[in-house]
């Protein structure tokens, strides 16, 4: 480089598919790179990992010391373009005091979209009626394939930030008859759209639709389990948009089988991708989406954009739009 040259910092973007909004913004200030394969396994990306002065980290792979480890000592900032958390090792990160950002709140509004619609879905006997139709058995009749009522109804939510509000916020218009929710402390945030804060235990008692939404973590893992799933109403439908782990997937499907709960509506779960085998998709009412909360195009242009201004920053020793606290 002469020293006229201006130095153009070089970023990994790890998979090739993600949106342009994002990379360009990357692509005014440095060399964008980017793995062959789509998806790229984990052994690609962490060939292209030395010599780069940033990664914006798109999937689901481990991020953990390794990475920073291949990284150094070029690397000095990474995003990924998620908001849950759970991949990555932010311990390591801390001890190391490094920068690291992620893109939550941007897609707040097109999880809870979704949350609504497996609710509803879920509720309604979606998948069940469709299966109806397909194997010659609409019957149809006043008592046929009855759902439940969201009107007057109880909604609970393990987890109340972003996602779990926004979902409340689109309930406001279903003439709900009261919002719950449990979680480690109460939300300012819920007085105003009216819900109370109360045990677990007393949301999964009283809950017709229990929504979960809240990060993966030791403490979340297997929160919904064969004891707690024993506690929700035979009536209730319990909808997923968090992460597969939280929930006992075993213990879930035998409470589907034998009527424990009414229904599920799921975004998530575990394992994904989720073999073509699993019991899960023998159900028919289990609802299941392939991960797709975050699955609009203008949500996935702001994360990206996020992760993009987050990596820059992280480059240049300033603080990042959103880091990861
Ligand atoms: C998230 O942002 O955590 C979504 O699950 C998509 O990765």
């Amino acid at each position: 480089m002469t020293s006229k040259e201006v130095w153009r910092p070089k970023v990994l973007v790890t998979n090739k598919e993600t949106p342009e909004k994002g990379v360009n913004i990357l692509r005014q200030k440095c060399d964008v790179i980017f793995p062959e394969n789509v998806p790229a396994t984990r052994d690609e990306i962490m060939k292209l990992v030395p010599g780069v002065d940033g990664i914006m980290w798109v999937g689901h792979y481990a991020l953990n010391g390794e990475v920073l480890d291949a990284g150094a000592p070029t690397l000095k900032a990474i995003s990924t373009m998620s908001a849950g958390m759970d991949y990555v090792d932010v311990a390591e990160f801390k001890r190391r005091n490094f920068p690291l950002g992620y893109t939550p709140t941007v897609l707040n509004e097109a999880v809870a979209d979704e949350a609504v619609g497996l609710m509803i879905a879920a509720g309604r006997r979606f998948h069940e009626g469709l299966l109806k139709i397909e194997n010659g058995k609409w019957q149809g009749g006043p008592q046929w394939m009855l759902g439940r009522d969201i009107k007057g109804s109880t909604v609970g939510f393990i987890g109340f930030g972003g996602i779990g509000q926004a979902i409340a916020r689109r309930l406001k218009g279903f003439d709900v008859g009261q919002f719950i929710y449990s979680g480690r402390n109460p939300k300012p945030e819920a007085a105003d759209l009216g819900a109370k804060f109360v045990p677990q235990s007393a949301l999964l008692k009283e809950s017709d639709y229990v929504f979960i939404a809240v990060p993966l973590t030791n403490a979340t893992r297997h929160l919904i389990n064969a004891a707690t799933l024993r506690q929700m109403k035979p009536t209730a439908v319990l909808v997923n948009v968090a992460r597969g782990e939280i929930i006992d997937q075993d213990a879930l499907v035998a409470a589907l089988k034998d009527g424990t709960i009414f229904a599920a509506g799921l975004d998530v779960m575990t394992p994904e991708p989720l073999p073509v085998d699993s019991e899960l998709l023998k159900l028919p009412n289990a609802v299941i989406v392939p991960h797709l909360g975050s699955a609009t195009i203008r949500t996935r242009d702001d994360m990206s954009v996020v992760a993009a201004h987050n990596v820059l920053a992280g480059i240049e020793g300033s603080p990042m739009l959103s880091p990861y606290p």
